[in-house]
């Protein structure tokens, strides 16, 4: 099922327990709950193992590009389309925020099971919805699995709808042989 916000820049539904409180060299800084500060930061070329670790034990499912040729990839492409929740630099949460220059999609939102229903995986979102913003985008996608109701309740507090009118279509692609 596709999640979209129409349009991005919308009325956006009360933030609740989250608040932005300020920004650091490194990305934003919130508040989450009551004391406890998460910072979100944009990847680096160093965080591949990291991440692939990350989502092995957080994320819902498996990507096509969940590899370290993979990963390295969109970290040299776009680093900053990866968002990394962390607490005393402790990876807890991820959403890759992607812009291709026409679209914003995004991909692999998790948030680490002992970190759940802090706001952490709505301040992801929020994080995610600014970057696409700022770069001109007009609305945010999100493929969410059917039967994955927990996304589905954080994606409306967000202010995303489920568009039933379409379908993914996939073809895997050959992948090129080294030479020599
Ligand atoms: C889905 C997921 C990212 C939510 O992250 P989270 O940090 O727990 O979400 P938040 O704390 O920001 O939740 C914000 C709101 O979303 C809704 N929500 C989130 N998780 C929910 C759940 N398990 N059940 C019901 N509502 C939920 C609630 O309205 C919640 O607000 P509340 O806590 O004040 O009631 C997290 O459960 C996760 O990583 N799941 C495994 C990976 C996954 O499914 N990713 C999505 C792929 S599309």
């Amino acid at each position: 099922m596709y999640f979209t916000t129409t349009p991005l820049m919308g009325p956006a539904p009360p933030i609740g327990h989250l608040a932005r409180v300020g920004r650091s060299a490194l990305g934003d800084l919130y508040i989450v709950g009551e004391s406890l500060s998460v910072k979100i930061r944009s990847g680096r070329l160093d965080d591949a193992d990291a991440l692939l670790r990350f989502w092995a034990a957080a994320a819902h499912g498996t990507s096509v590009s969940d590899d370290i040729d993979g990963v390295t990839r969109l970290l040299k492409h776009d680093p900053e389309s990866v968002l990394i929740a962390e607490r005393d630099g402790i990876m807890i949460g991820t959403v890759i925020a992607g812009w291709d220059g026409w679209r914003c999609h995004i991909y692999r939102l998790a948030v680490a099971p002992d970190h759940r229903r802090q706001g952490i995986g709505r301040a992801l979102l929020d994080a995610a919805a600014g970057r696409f913003a700022a770069l001109g985008g007009r609305r945010a996608d999100a493929m969410v699995d059917d039967a994955n109701p927990d996304a589905h309740q954080l994606y409306r507090t967000a202010g995303y709808a489920p568009d039933p009118t379409w379908t993914r279509w996939v073809r895997p692609l050959p992948q090129e042989r080294p030479t020599g």
